[in-house]
This record gives structure tokens, C-alpha cells and sequence, in this order.
């Protein structure tokens, strides 16, 4: 009868041993990791609909104003990279520079937005390809090795 409790209460137990891990997790990302999940919604949103071809205008819209105000957060934020850096011009450079890799995103993401009204499924194509070409740049600038 007690190994029969105890087999009953295991699933229990491994689900109580996993919850500080997954509430670590979430305390692990630093804020600018916060704002650019938030952008990555409306982004991966666009991509499945520019690869099918089938855009939901409306959505994309709404997605996509989310992801100028994440995008408006993440000016006001410093990449772990960068605050790791001993103060000095060095760092001020390269502040200036990731702010305005992020005025650029918000700008595309803004005529996103813009091309959504529109409805103009070939500019969303176009447009979806250069936010992955932002993407890529600035996370091979900004985001320090593993
Ligand atoms: C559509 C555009 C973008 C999307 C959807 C996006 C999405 C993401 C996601 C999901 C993460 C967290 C996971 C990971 O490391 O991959 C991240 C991290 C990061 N991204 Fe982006 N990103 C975009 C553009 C950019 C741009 C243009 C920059 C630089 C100007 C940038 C800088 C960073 C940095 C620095 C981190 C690490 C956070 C930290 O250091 O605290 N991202 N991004």
C-alpha cells in the first residue's frame, strides 16, 4: 500500500522538482531578451504567412504594433555585451550604435505596419525579408559568444 502512494505521488514530485527551473529560466532573461520575444511573435506571425502566401492582414497589423512598442523598450535597454564593457568611449560608441540599429528596426516595423493597411502582399514579402536581414546583423553585432 505505501509503494502504491509513493508510485501515485512520483509524477507529482518530478513536477514540483521541474518548477524552480522553469522560474529560474524565466528570471535568467535580461530584460532586452524580454522586449525581443515580444518581437519575435509578430516576426515568426509574418513568416509562416510570406511562406505560405496567405497573409492575414489584420493580425499582422495588430502583431506588429506590439512589436514597435517592444521595439521603442528595447532603445531604452543596453545588450549584455555592451554592459559588460568598462565605461569609457568605447562603450558610449557602441551604445550609440545598437540605438540606432533599434531606431532603424522600429522604422521597418512601422512600414510593416503601413504595408498591412495597404495590403500589399509582395511589399510584406519584401519586408519580411529585410527585418530577417536586420535580425541576423544585429545579433551577430550585439549578442556576445556562447
Ligand atoms: C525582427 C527583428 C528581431 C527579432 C525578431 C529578434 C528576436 C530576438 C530574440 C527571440 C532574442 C532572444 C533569443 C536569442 O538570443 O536569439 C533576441 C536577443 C537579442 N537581440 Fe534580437 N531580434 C531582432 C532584431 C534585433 C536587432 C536589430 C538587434 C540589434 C540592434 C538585436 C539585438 C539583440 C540582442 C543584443 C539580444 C540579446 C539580449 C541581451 O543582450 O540582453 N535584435 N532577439
Amino acid at each position: 500500500m505505501k509503494s502504491f502512494r509513493a508510485i501515485l505521488l512520483l509524477p507529482f514530485l518530478a513536477f514540483a522538482l521541474a518548477m524552480p527551473a522553469v522560474a529560474a529560466d524565466d528570471d535568467d532573461e535580461t530584460p532586452l531578451e524580454k522586449a525581443m520575444y515580444k518581437m519575435n511573435k509578430g516576426y515568426k506571425l509574418l513568416g509562416k504567412q510570406a511562406r505560405k502566401g496567405d497573409f492575414d492582414f489584420d493580425a499582422l497589423a495588430k502583431a506588429f504594433g506590439d512589436a514597435k512598442v517592444a521595439s521603442e523598450e528595447s532603445a531604452k535597454l543596453v545588450p549584455a555585451k555592451i554592459a559588460k564593457m568598462k565605461d569609457g568611449d568605447a562603450k558610449t560608441k557602441e551604445i550609440a550604435d545598437f540605438k540606432k540599429h533599434i531606431g532603424a528596426l522600429t522604422k521597418q516595423l512601422e512600414a510593416v505596419i503601413t504595408i498591412c493597411k495597404a495590403k500589399d502582399a509582395d511589399k510584406l514579402k519584401a519586408a519580411y525579408a529585410k527585418l530577417k536581414d536586420m535580425k541576423k546583423h544585429g545579433h551577430d553585432e550585439f549578442i556576445e559568444d556562447e
